[in-house]
């Protein structure tokens, strides 16, 4: 059983790095795409607080949008348009976007009316676009650029973990 750290009383940049080497701990050995991402939807879900969703939106090949992929959370949209929403715009954009409160945000797709603030990291590999992270919180203003620049680190591992499936 992977042990979860408590990040609540951490110092954020600290915490991250050390979310990032429980994250390579978790993703060690399996390169498959779901299987990396439901556990690491569940460990950010369970480490980071103040959070109610967290988890990915994969590109569908077919249709170019984003189809919802594992998460923690209530139930969620399940498919948004690129440049669709919150993250929409991070895919389009390919960079992350960090939303102090999301009713001010032009577009942005309430699927559980607790959340107020949230940030989206694109997940991308080299020149692919392979979907987005979403994290959402029912505190305003709950996400700065320490989570945006700690998420796109995960991401990288994440990246790099499910790489080596492709062969
Ligand atoms: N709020 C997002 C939609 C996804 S849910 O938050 C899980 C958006 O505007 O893109």
């Amino acid at each position: 059983m992977h042990a979860l750290n408590d990040l609540s009383h951490a110092d954020k940049a600290s915490a991250y790095a050390e979310l990032e080497k429980s994250l390579r701990a978790l993703l060690a050995g399996e390169p498959d795409l779901i299987a990396c991402a439901a556990n690491m939807a569940a460990l950010l879900y369970w480490s980071l607080p103040q959070l109610n969703w967290a988890g990915f939106y994969f590109v569908e090949p077919s249709s170019g949008d984003l189809l919802v992929g594992p998460f923690q959370g209530k139930p969620a949209c399940v498919r948004i348009a690129i440049g669709q929403g919150v993250c929409g715009a991070a895919a389009a954009r390919r960079e992350s976007v960090v939303v102090a409160d999301v009713h001010a945000f032009p577009g942005h797709i309430a699927c559980d009316s607790a959340s107020n603030s949230e940030v989206v990291v694109p997940i991308v590999d080299g020149e692919r676009l392979i979907g987005v992270l979403d994290l959402d919180s029912p505190v305003h203003g709950r996400f700065d650029d320490v989570d945006a620049r700690g998420l796109e680190a995960l991401v990288g591992v994440f990246v790099a973990a499910t790489r080596r499936g492709a062969g």
